[in-house]
């Protein structure tokens, strides 16, 4: 079995750069700065046939390039420390794509909004004040806006220090 999702990496400047703003929130379990990457599409387990019936699913698709610009940051409530994604109909329409592909492979729909947002760190209630004080002192962050020219299907391990994540194939955009 494969525990998979779909995602855009980051250039490694851009993760360089978010890493520099990890620190300072007792409560926060950092991403590791090459693991910062934007979830499309969580799938979950999967054996390895359905693995390879979503990776020739996603060869099919096909979508233009485009920009896209990190900015802001925000919590999901008590968990979740992210920075946020500026509005683009382009990201949309590709997440839309990715879900269409992975519905004709016959996976579930996914049930809950997309939320575009880059994971900076889990948080490990109860949250003192430094967790408010760090969204608020990185509430104008924003980053140049950096070319999207492909997604990936990546496989996650779970392990007691964390993720590991290993690209399992990459899709190039138009
Ligand atoms: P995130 O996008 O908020 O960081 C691999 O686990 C990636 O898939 C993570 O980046 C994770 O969260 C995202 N993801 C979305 N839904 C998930 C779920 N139900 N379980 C685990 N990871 C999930």
């Amino acid at each position: 079995m494969l525990r998979l999702f779909v995602g855009i990496d980051l250039p490694p400047e851009l993760k360089l750069r978010l890493s520099t703003l990890c620190a300072g929130v007792p409560e926060a379990r950092w991403v590791d700065a090459g693991n910062l990457h934007l979830t499309l599409r969580f799938i979950g387990e999967v054996d390895e046939g359905v693995a390879s019936d979503i990776d020739a699913a996603l060869l099919r698709l096909t979508s233009p390039r485009f920009k896209l610009a990190l900015a802001g940051v925000g919590q999901f409530g008590t968990r979740m420390l992210w920075i946020g994604v500026e509005k683009s109909p382009e990201l949309l329409q590709l997440q839309t794509k990715v879900e269409s592909a992975l519905q004709r492979t016959g996976i579930p729909p996914e049930t809950r909004r997309f939320t575009p947002h880059v994971s900076l760190a889990r948080l490990r209630p109860p949250l003192g004040p430094k967790v408010q004080a760090f969204v608020e002192a990185n509430s104008a962050f924003r980053a140049d806006p950096f070319a999207v020219e492909q997604f990936k299907l990546v496989a996650s391990y779970l392990t007691k220090s964390g993720a590991i994540y290993e690209d399992q194939a990459d899709y190039p955009l138009g």
